[in-house]
Parts: structure tokens; C-alpha cells; sequence
């Protein structure tokens, strides 16, 4: 799974598992190879306990260049349609995996991210931006709509007027615009993008991860349903956090910070 020659990257640090787009010399670009193993490597790290956090990074000077133009785009062209429907498959596939992954995942985008790329972009809980990265809307460019759910997932961060604007012109934006925007969470100078990524990992790391997977997806689902389904989804997933919680971690909280008195919960988790 390591092996540089993959078109995705897996390694392992202190409950982080860094997964690295990997083709550098296409701008990481993703073609149907690399989105048939992002799937895979998103089953695998499912249930690998030295995944706390996946942080998604590309390699070299692009997080990715969008679809592979060539690969997924006209190599396509002359197949049957099932082709075409078929790479839809994939990179859907892994973009809606990631969307609801079990683990916290943030994109760590340090360079260039084009059209397609912003559906995983989005898909991830968090992101955090290098100030250098530039990113753009480009399908304009070149003669088509930003499909791929990247319509959508613009409409879901970026402000109505910003996502039409950049989806009509295509011009590139940096990466304290896209925080300005919504579109990442922060963006800060490309040398201190792993270090302020590491940070956030490690608060994360900190809390209980049944409750933040219940937290976040939560959060995702409701959004879109009126009051009273959202009010009874909610207390839906919160007693199945506590079902699925083995450690108990709502009794314990309450615990540490009533009875040990070893603890604040507004200033920090408690202790696992
Ligand atoms: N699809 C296929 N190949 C690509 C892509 C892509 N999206 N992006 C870069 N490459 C390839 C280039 O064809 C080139 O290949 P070659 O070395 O075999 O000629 C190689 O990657 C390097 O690309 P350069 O353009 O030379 O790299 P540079 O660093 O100068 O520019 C940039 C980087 C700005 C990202 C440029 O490559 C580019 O504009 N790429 C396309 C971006 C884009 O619009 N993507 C599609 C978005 S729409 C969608 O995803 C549906």
C-alpha cells in the first residue's frame, strides 16, 4: 500500500494516517486508478485503529489537479457508456465514502485544487488551506459545468453570488480567499500547514470517537430537514451513540467532572 509507485499513499503517524494523492507528475489528478484505490484505502482504514484521523494531502506542489482530463474525461469518450458510468462509480464512489467516513478527515490542501477536486474537498469534515494554494472552478474553461456533485457540494460552503461567480468565471482564488469564502476552514503560510493540521489531529484525537463520527454525521443530515425530523433524528442518533459507546463515555464526563472534579468540559474533553 506504500509503495510510491501507488497512486494513493498510506502512512501511519500518532493516530494520523496521512493519505496522499500520488501522482505528482500529473498535478494529482484523478484517474480511474487512483480513484478505484482511494475506495479501497478508505475500506481499509475503516477499521484500522492506527487511524484516529485521516488527513488528506497530495503530493508534491498539488492537493489535485480535479478529474484526469485525459483518463477519465476523452480515453472514455469512444467506450461504450458504461465506461463513463463506470468512472463515475468510482470517484463518487470514494467522495461519498469520505463524505461519512467513520474517522474525523481533514484536507490538507497545500497547492493546486481544480474543479473535481472540490467534491472531496467539501466531502472532508475540515479543511485547512496553505495561503499559496490556488484553487478554480476551471471546468468553464474548458467547456463544461462543474459536474461530479461539485455544483452541489460549492453550493453547500460557498456563499450564493461567490460560488456563482467563480463557477462562471473560472478565475483562480488563493487560500485566505477560500477561507474568506467558506470553502476551508483556515488558511495559513504553506509552512505551517502540517504543523496547524497536527494541532487540530490532536484535539480530535483527544475526544471520544463515537460521539464525534454521531457529532459530525449528525451535523451533515440534519441540515437539510425541517424541525421536527431534525429534533427527532437527533435524539435518534444520540441514543445510538450511547448504544454503540461501550466505553460509556457520557456517564464517564459526567463523572470526572461532578464527582473527581478532575475536569471542565468547557475548557477541555475528559479524560479516556
Ligand atoms: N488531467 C490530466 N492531466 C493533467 C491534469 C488534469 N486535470 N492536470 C495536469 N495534468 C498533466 C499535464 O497534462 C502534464 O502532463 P505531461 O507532463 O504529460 O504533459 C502534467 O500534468 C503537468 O502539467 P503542467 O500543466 O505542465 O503543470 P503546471 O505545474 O505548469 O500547471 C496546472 C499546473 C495549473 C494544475 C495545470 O496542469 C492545469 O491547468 N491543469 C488542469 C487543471 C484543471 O482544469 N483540471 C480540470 C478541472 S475540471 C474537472 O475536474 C471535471
Amino acid at each position: 500500500m506504500t509503495e510510491n509507485t501507488s497512486p494513493v499513499l498510506v502512512e501511519f503517524d500518532g493516530g494520523i494516517a496521512f493519505v496522499t494523492l500520488n501522482r505528482p507528475e500529473k498535478r494529482n489528478a484523478m484517474n480511474p486508478a487512483l480513484n478505484a484505490r482511494m475506495l479501497a484505502v478508505l475500506d481499509e482504514l475503516e477499521g484500522d485503529e492506527r487511524c484516529g484521523v485521516l488527513v488528506l494531502r497530495g503530493a508534491g506542489q498539488s492537493w489535485s489537479a480535479g478529474m484526469d482530463l485525459k483518463e477519465y474525461f476523452r480515453d472514455n469518450d469512444d467506450k461504450p457508456r458504461d465506461a463513463t458510468l463506470k468512472a463515475r462509480r468510482q470517484s463518487g464512489g470514494w467522495w461519498g465514502r469520505l463524505m461519512y467516513f467513520e474517522k474525523p478527515t481533514i484536507a490538507m490542501v497545500n497547492g493546486w485544487c481544480f474543479g473535481g477536486a472540490f467534491t472531496p474537498l467539501v466531502s472532508c469534515d475540515l479543511a485547512i488551506a496553505a495561503e499559496e494554494a490556488n484553487f478554480g472552478l476551471s471546468e468553464i474553461n474548458w467547456g463544461i459545468l462543474p459536474g461530479g456533485n461539485v455544483t452541489r457540494a460549492v453550493a453547500e460552503v460557498m456563499r450564493h453570488r461567490d460560488a456563482l461567480y467563480y463557477i462562471m468565471t473560472g478565475e483562480l482564488f488563493g487560500g485566505r480567499k477560500a477561507a474568506e469564502m467558506g470553502l476551508v476552514n483556515e488558511a495559513v503560510p504553506l509552512a505551517e500547514l502540517e504543523a496547524r493540521v497536527r494541532k487540530i489531529c490532536a484535539s480530535l484525537l483527544e475526544k471520544n470517537p463515537v460521539t464525534l463520527k454521531a457529532a459530525k454525521d449528525t451535523y451533515k443530515r440534519v441540515r437539510n430537514l425541517p424541525w421536527d425530523l431534525a429534533d427527532d433524528y437527533i435524539y435518534a442518533k444520540l441514543e445510538q451513540m450511547l448504544f454503540l459507546d461501550k466505553t460509556k463515555g457520557r456517564d464517564e464526563g459526567l463523572k470526572q467532572f461532578l464527582d473527581d472534579k478532575t475536569y471542565q468540559p468547557g475548557l477541555g474533553a475528559y479524560k479516556r
